[in-house]
């Protein structure tokens, strides 16, 4: 891959630059690699039944038919997980997954200044979500609503994601466009009478509200397909509009909602129309949300994809896989996947991270064996055309930058703050050193 070429050229120099990183004391996780597998536990090839859940046996020593020739070595088995990837050819992600589905990586603006991490963006990613830049509060422009809006056409600015879309078309990366419509991060002003941010603020009326989401979703595809073509393979067109028990008879979410409190829940189908009506053709239309694996919420999300299904304006489900170490089963994983694998849309995991509790080490290897265990199965239920797969994205590059760190570092990520890799990383690349189970 030319992007890996060009980057081996510019190696060396950046070993002095992390050099000094360590030398300004940065804390890590990296741990001397004594990560050798527990006393006895075989290392299992695992037969596959077709599409079940592997449960591997420990297999009986095999009886040498013949006694190993003096010249066989034992297959090393990696040791030491914690790897720097800027100074170390490692094996690329996303390589390893050509034959599967995509592998992203959700992103702030920030990062890609810092040169050092985009050699591993460019090495191991072949997709990019903005972690915020692309959501209606970073686009939407109040002063350019108030002062050249229309009631039904409000006035967006993109200067938060520029930078990350020019980033992608000059290397290659397609993006998931993250998000369209949400009830989250998008300002109340932009459901009220003349844009007012006053508390005495009149909300808009459904017709209004609906041509001011059709022009929001106009502009947005309209610039960013005409300044960065082929950039954007994939929208998330409504973000977790899903909340069973919250009032609504088929699982909505009401409460917390201005989009239903405005337009009612057909707010969801509109989106979709119009998000056809000005998508590209190869964009692919996702519905996007969390804990997908809650039976009720399960349902309530394939009811409402199969509505817009039949108006012909969905293309995938996105699951966004925000889990534990043991949470949800992945038996309840698999059936979800299953489940949303029967309607025939695409399925992508679309913000994928493993919430720890402690960074022992331990917990970072049971981390490694929880992402061995999920691209096992996705790399299954591919193989065995039980599930389209498309594409699996990480909630964030290093641990340190994690929307999950709000009372403290959650460790789940790939990569250290070093951008040393973890076992989490072996384990994608299902690396004999990661325990399956
Ligand atoms: O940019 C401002 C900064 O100017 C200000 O000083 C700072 C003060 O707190 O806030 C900054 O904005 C923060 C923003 O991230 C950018 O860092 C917001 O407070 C913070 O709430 C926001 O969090 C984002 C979160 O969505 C908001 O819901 C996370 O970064 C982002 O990773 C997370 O992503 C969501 C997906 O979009 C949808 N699925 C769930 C996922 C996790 O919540």
């Amino acid at each position: 891959m030319k992007r890996r070429e060009d980057k081996r050229l510019a190696k060396k120099g950046v070993s002095l630059l992390l050099t000094a990183a360590l030398m300004m004391g940065l804390t890590g996780c990296g741990k001397e690699g004594n990560n050798q597998p527990e006393e006895g536990t075989a290392t299992i090839t695992p037969t596959i039944e077709a599409g079940k859940e592997v449960t591997p046996e420990p297999t009986a020593e095999p009886t040498p038919t013949t006694a190993p020739t003096p010249t066989e070595v034992e297959k090393e088995v990696r040791t030491d997980f914690y790897i720097s990837a800027i100074d170390e050819e490692l094996p690329s992600l996303y390589e390893a997954y050509t034959d599967y589905f995509s592998i992203g990586v959700a992103l702030t603006a920030s990062e890609l200044f810092n040169e050092l991490k985009v050699d591993v963006i460019k090495d191991h990613f072949n997709s990019m979500t903005c972690g915020n830049e692309m959501k209606p509060d970073y686009l939407l422009d109040r002063e350019g609503c108030v002062v050249a809006g229309t009631e039904e056409c409000p006035v967006l600015n993109f200067k938060s994601c520029d930078g990350m879309l020019q980033f992608c078309m000059d290397n290659g990366i397609k993006m998931r466009g993250h998000t369209l419509v949400w009830h989250s991060q998008t300002p109340d002003w932009f459901f009220m009478e003349g844009y007012s941010n006053k508390k005495d603020a009149v909300m808009v009326s459904k017709e209004v509200m609906l041509a001011r989401m059709e022009n929001y979703i106009r502009q947005v595809m309209e610039y960013v397909n005409t300044n960065y073509p082929g950039v954007i393979y994939a929208w998330d067109v409504v973000n977790e509009a899903i909340l069973p028990g919250d009032g609504d008879a088929d699982g909505m979410r009401v409460q917390d909602s201005m989009w239903y409190q405005c337009v009612g829940p057909e707010f969801v189908e509109k989106a979709f129309e119009y998000a056809r009506k000005y998508a590209e053709p190869d964009q692919k239309l996702f519905y996007n949300d969390f804990n997908t694996y809650e039976v009720a919420k399960r349902q309530a999300i394939i009811k409402l994809v199969e509505k817009i299904q039949a108006q012909g304006n969905i293309d995938g489900i996105g699951m966004q896989s925000h889990i534990g170490i043991s949470s949800p089963t992945l038996d309840d994983f698999e059936t979800t996947i299953r489940k949303f694998a029967e309607t025939g849309l695409e399925i992508q995991l679309t913000e994928l991270d493993v919430n720890l509790d402690s960074s022992s080490e331990a917990d970072l290897m049971k981390e490694g064996t929880r992402y061995k265990r999920i691209f096992f199965l996705l790399k299954n239920l591919k193989d065995t055309g039980a599930a389209n797969v498309t594409n699996v994205t990480i909630w964030g590059l290093t641990d340190d930058k994690s929307w999950l760190n709000k009372d403290g570092l959650r460790y789940p990520l790939l990569f250290t703050q070093l951008l040393e890799t973890k076992p989490a990383f072996w384990g994608i690349l299902q690396d004999e050193g990661i325990p399956l189970y």
